[in-house]
């Protein structure tokens, strides 16, 4: 292979440029031109085919920073259908025109459904990243634990028992520990209000229907945990939090955004309410259990503590939102997201298509990368279930972290943030160049470099 392509589609993380410089460390290292494409798939959909050469006489180009959050290359939610035979027909054309021989996908299970198609056609291997965390699998056959009944509902039914961290396929993705250290960080700052103001505070977190933010923000010290997989009981629930309350006047309660009731109803979509142009607006998980904490706690119980006029004073939620996925990755985060790219490269010279790079661990190795064939994620109909967290992760009594929970996140979080990750706030954030200097964005440069492919350029 002489010149490979990648790109970065789905929401964005905060390792994705290391992602990108590992693999463009390797391809020069290797002798190979690497073409990164712009926006995702979005920019294979356009005939112009926007990309970026990134390493000319195979030096990197000095946008690529390991140490910056979002993507260099812009990222999209475009996928290629996997039905249109004249839309992958033209996209192989356009990358043949550009002798293209590979290509890198960094992105998550959407990612690895949209290059599914273009796998049939050309050699395409997945770089992983997500926040959620949720590319991977729990042991080898999860999949074949997967059953889909006559109106097409999926459902779980686990064939292991016990759990071995060892076994697990993926251990964590690229984004998952920034996005956790921007979580508990911002737990441990709503406690010291929450503690002031004699309030409940109820923190939700990303991650669709996976759990693993919820459960690693556990490092910020709150209360009770909530995740997705394991259903809400309220009147438990509202025991834990009183006593919590009766005891030091207080409590902060993590939510994941999938998180669920008793019925197994979603409880972030169950609440509308609407806007004052009477658009719909969906109020969150946060918001939907703190409406069933006022009803149900009622203000009486408040008042009678002179903790505050009513429960909707007292009970208040954040979302930690958008900051979860941006920013500088931590050292965890910048190491592995590098070796996974480095990986990707290695793993398209060596053959491989429609294959995942994936970073394992084990007791004796410690993390180490290796390939995994992008098939042995599917179920039986083809179908890339979001790994969830293991039920032996979470105890649902204390509603914390299990033994094997905490098992399983120590080996990432322990050694997670590099010195310079934290030398890095101290020498940049109150300088004074940042109150003269405006914002100088890294599309700005990128625009220059930015070619198409109607401009005819002969390489
Ligand atoms: O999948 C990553 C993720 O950040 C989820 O945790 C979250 O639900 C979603 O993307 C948010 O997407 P958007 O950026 O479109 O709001």
């Amino acid at each position: 292979m002489k010149r490979v392509g990648i790109l970065t589609a789905g929401g964005d993380t905060p390792a994705l440029n290391a992602t990108i410089q590992g693999a463009v460390k390797r391809a020069s290292e290797l002798n190979v031109e690497m073409f990164g494409f712009i926006k995702g798939f979005s920019s294979l959909l356009n005939a112009r085919l926007p990309h970026v050469r990134l390493n000319p006489l195979m030096r990197e180009i000095p946008e690529i920073d390991a140490t910056i959050g979002g993507t260099m290359l812009g990222a999209s939610r475009d996928y290629v259908s996997g039905e249109d035979e004249v839309q992958i027909d033209e996209i192989c054309d356009r990358l043949g025109k550009l002798k293209i021989d590979g290509l890198i996908c960094v992105g998550g299970d959407g990612t690895l459904n949209g290059l599914q198609p273009l796998a049939e056609r050309l050699p395409v291997v997945l770089a992983p990243k997500t926040i959620d965390n949720d590319l991977g699998l729990n042991y080898p056959n999860e999949p074949d634990d997967w059953s889909k009944d006559s109106e097409g509902n999926y459902r779980q039914n686990r064939s292991q028992r016990g759990f071995n961290c060892e076994h697990m396929i993926n251990y964590a993705t690229p984004g998952y520990a920034t996005a956790v250290f921007d979580s508990a960080m911002g737990i441990e700052r709503i406690r010291t209000t929450a503690e002031s103001h004699r309030r409940v505070a109820i923190i939700e977190v990303m991650g669709r229907h996976s759990g693993y933010i919820a459960l690693g923000s556990a490092y910020g010290r709150p209360d009770i945990i909530l995740i997705p997989e394991i259903q809400v009981q309220i009147d438990p629930l509202i025991d834990r939090i009183m006593q919590l309350y009766e005891l030091q006047k207080n409590v902060v309660i993590v939510c994941g955004e999938g998180i669920k009731d008793e019925d197994g109803n979603e409880m972030g979509a169950e609440m509308q309410t609407t806007d004052p142009a009477g658009n719909i607006i969906l109020s969150g998980a946060a918001e939907a259990l703190r409406h069933k904490l006022i009803e149900k706690m009622g203000d009486s119980y408040f008042v009678s503590r002179r903790r505050g006029e009513s429960a909707n004073a007292a009970i208040f939620t954040r979302k930690v939102g958008h900051t979860q996925r941006g920013g500088r990755p931590v050292l965890f985060d910048r190491f592995y997201a590098s070796q996974l790219g480095g990986k990707s490269v290695d793993m398209l010279l060596e053959g491989q298509n429609n294959a995942v790079s994936i970073l394992q661990w084990g007791q004796d190795q410690g993390f180490h990368v290796d390939s995994f064939d992008g098939n042995r994620l599917r179920d039986q109909w083809g179908m890339i279930h979001a790994r969830h967290v293991h039920p032996s992760f979470y105890d649902a009594e204390s509603m914390k972290p299990s033994k094997i929970g905490i098992d399983y996140l120590l080996p990432i979080f322990t050694t997670a943030i590099g010195h310079d990750d934290v030398e890095h706030i101290r020498r940049t954030l109150f300088t004074s160049g940042n109150l003269m200097l405006p914002y100088h964005s890294v599309n700005t440069d990128i625009n220059k470099r930015i070619r198409y492919l109607s401009e005819k350029v002969d390489f």
